[in-house]
């Protein structure tokens, strides 16, 4: 038996080199054991047999294999080194078992990467800075105290020192301390609670809190589900949750009092947006009026395809256009893009068949490559033609909400090409009323980077979560 020491600092290069050693050794997974972080690491195991200096072998490791095995190296369960190297093990002799989704032992690394991810991805939203004096550059200085569950100080401190390049920093954690000095990050051992002072930003922050919290929208499970309960004791925005709750229903009673008299004004818009001089049509109407439309369809494109769902929704959800599959079934959002959509919706507790799906653009818009039709992606042109289909629509549906996903949905209901991804996320006030914008869920499939689509998917799920949220 062998065993392995190692640091809690650069755990996955040391796991890296320590596996790649091993494997070259061909070290079976039974003959090694893992420790991490030990405290006396010369004492602790003193005569276990040492690896032999020289390796036999040089092993190649899947790229794959290797960005998944070192986030879960960064996982709480003290099995995960063993259960990682057994994993690389068996893969020497199968390099398709990367691929093999029914593995047990991937399903339970995959489980491991997956909270490891939203570990960092809750890290990200919820450790909160206190300002504390300038260092002696003069430059800004940061402290902030968050217990994460899982070793992800390390994996997610780059994040941090991206956003906030332009100030000092220090993330104190339990496990581990990430410094941000001059532009240059390093990491410390874990320290107790270390006592922050108060900043008088944190009352602000409370009361812009206090403000945007909507008392008729309370949904206390998706919250917590958002916003963990454990999180709460260091974020200072959440001693105000309690009385927000407990006065809610009261609030909603005083809203609905005095509310105004007048028609609401998206009922304005919607009536302003209506094909100037036409009675609005029935969706039966809408629908007769596309069938007639595809008696003929110009070359490059497919057929109209409309929206499907309840009329009126209190959501409505736009994409860009109809893709192959679309086309072929006359219904929106069935091919992967919608697989995806329809799994994230159901996890973010937003219920597909209770609202209007629909598209910016209603055809389907192709180049041929042989005998296969490929996207093409529309243009201005294609949206103008889109609009009045869409605004038809809207005019059906009434929504209180319309989700926005993708570039093409969020010009043709905003009038605005200006880049999504600093938008997303947010609701804007349009003439349609509120709409929420986000990813298009075929560019977060297209992701080639397995963490940048990781971190596309947990902001989509956000913000499905939110579109719950805001029509509940
Ligand atoms: N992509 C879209 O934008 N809409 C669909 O209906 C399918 C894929």
């Amino acid at each position: 038996m062998h065993t392995i020491n190692l640091p809690r600092i650069g755990t996955d290069k040391a796991w890296r080199d320590a596996a790649r050693l091993h494997l070259s050794l061909g070290s079976t997974p039974e003959s090694l054991l893992w420790q991490f972080d030990t405290p006396d690491q010369n004492d602790l195991f003193a005569g276990t047999a040492p690896p032999p200096a020289r390796p036999s072998q040089q092993i190649t490791l899947p790229k794959e294999a290797v960005s998944l095995l070192t986030k879960v190296v960064w996982h709480a369960d003290p099995e995960r080194f063993a259960a990682a190297y057994r994993f690389l093990w068996r893969l020497r002799d199968r390099s398709s078992l990367i691929r093999d989704s029914a593995d047990p032992d991937l399903i339970r690394l995959r489980g491991m990467e997956k909270n490891v991810r939203r570990c960092a991805h809750k890290m990200k939203a919820f450790v909160r800075f206190r300002d504390i004096a300038p260092g002696t550059q003069g430059r800004r200085r940061f402290a902030g105290w968050f217990e994460p569950t899982h070793h992800t100080v390390e994996p997610t401190a780059p994040f941090f020192a991206r956003r906030f390049a332009d100030m000092d920093w220090m993330i104190v954690t339990p496990d581990v301390t990430a410094i941000f000095d001059n532009g240059r990050l390093s990491f410390a051992p874990g320290q107790s609670k270390p006592d922050l002072p108060e900043d008088g930003a944190e009352e602000l922050w409370g009361t812009y809190f206090c403000n945007i919290f909507n008392p008729a929208r309370v949904k206390i499970s998706a919250m917590t589900s958002e916003m963990p309960r454990k999180y709460w004791k260091n974020m200072p925005e959440a001693r105000h949750i309690p009385d927000l709750i407990a006065g809610a229903e009261k609030r909603v009673k005083e809203m609905a009092e005095t509310a105004p008299t007048l028609p609401p004004l998206r009922a304005a818009a919607v009536k302003r947006s209506l094909p100037e001089g036409r009675d609005l049509p029935d969706r039966a109407a809408l629908l007769a009026k596309a069938a007639e439309a595809n008696k003929t369809v110009p070359d490059g494109y497919g057929r109209i395809i409309l929206g499907e769902g309840p009329c009126p929704a209190q959501l409505m959800v736009v994409g860009e256009q109809p893709g192959d599959m679309e086309d072929r079934e006359g219904r929106p959002f069935v091919g992967p893009a919608g697989q995806m959509f329809d799994q994230t919706a159901r996890r973010a507790g937003l219920d597909r068949d209770a609202a209007y799906v629909t598209n910016a653009v209603k055809r389907f818009r192709y180049t041929m490559r042989g005998k296969r039709r490929l996207h093409h992606p529309p243009d201005r042109g294609d949206i103008q033609h889109g609009k009045w289909w869409l605004d038809y629509e809207i005019a059906l549906t009434r929504p209180k909400l319309i989700l926005a996903m993708g570039g093409t949905a969020a010009e043709a209901l905003t009038g605005s090409r200006q880049g999504l991804m600093k938008r997303r996320g947010m609701v804007e006030e349009t003439l349609y009323g509120p709409v929420l914008l986000t990813l298009h869920p075929a560019y977060i499939l297209r992701l080639p980077d397995r963490d940048r689509q990781a971190e596309a998917q947990d902001w989509f799920r956000d913000d499905l979560t939110e579109a719950a949220r805001a029509i509940s």
